[in-house]
């Protein structure tokens, strides 16, 4: 987690690349610019950029004399984590939920197999969603809060039927958690029929959030669910 800190020392520099549009376009920019834009040296702007590189952060293409930057992977993860914390900050309309990780009877995986539910998923977020569903316990002062979603607007997957077996209809709300000190992207469930109690969420992600965020049973997380 440590090497997160380091990540986010490069926030400014990985800001100003991508208000320059260098997101996914390796594109040349101007170094006194970038510099000024940053209050730093032109000589310490070049070991900045030296450094997020060596980081994996970004990538330096060199044509003859001049240089064009694009950021990677990792450093679009940055600003889009640094994005997520900045939603949850200032909207106010976000409902935020608190509780603690728990493991349900694997009915998740079964449930997220099914082509049906994945095509659906897919079309609504996105992305293919990862085959199963993060159980989280909520707080007891969380599941009134929870409740309110039901007057929310999600996005709608009606239920249906596949060789005469009934699929229920879920209701899915764009989310994102934070265990520990990082975020990720999430969707959460309304399931119109659980097994589960109103202390219960599930979410969905296109990655398994219990390897991203380092999560196992009982670690607390927070929720924000963006309306
Ligand atoms: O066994 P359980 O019902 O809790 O979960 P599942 O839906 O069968 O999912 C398999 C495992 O992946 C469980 O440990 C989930 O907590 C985990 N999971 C995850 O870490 N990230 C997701 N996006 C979905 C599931």
């Amino acid at each position: 987690m440590s090497n997160m800190k380091k990540e986010y020392a490069y926030l400014p520099l990985l800001v100003e690349l991508g208000k320059r549009g260098c997101i996914y376009t390796p594109l040349r920019v101007s170094r006194s610019e970038l510099a000024k834009s940053i209050g730093v040296s032109g000589w310490k702007l070049k070991r900045m950029l030296r450094e997020a590189e060596a980081e994996g952060l970004l990538v330096a293409i060199r044509v003859g004399n001049s240089v064009r930057y694009r950021l990677t992977d990792a450093g679009r993860r940055i600003l889009e984590d640094f994005y997520r914390d900045l939603r949850g900050i200032f909207d106010e309309r976000n409902l935020r939920l608190k509780g603690v990780v728990t493991s349900g009877l694997g009915e998740g995986a079964v449930y997220m197999s099914i082509p049906q539910y994945r095509a659906r998923f897919a079309e609504l977020l996105g992305y293919e969603p990862f085959a199963g569903t993060l159980n989280v316990k909520l707080y007891d002062e969380y599941v009134p809060v929870r409740r309110t979603l039901r007057d929310a607007a999600g996005y709608r997957i009606e239920g249906f039927s596949v060789n005469g077996r009934v699929y229920g209809g879920v209701t899915v709300y764009k989310a994102s958690i934070r265990g520990h000190d990082r975020s990720a992207e999430c969707a959460l469930l309304e399931l119109d029929v659980t097994k589960h109690g109103p202390e219960v969420v599930e979410l969905i992600a296109p990655v398994k959030l219990r390897d991203v965020l380092k999560l196992k049973d009982g670690d607390p997380v927070e929720i924000l669910v963006y309306l």
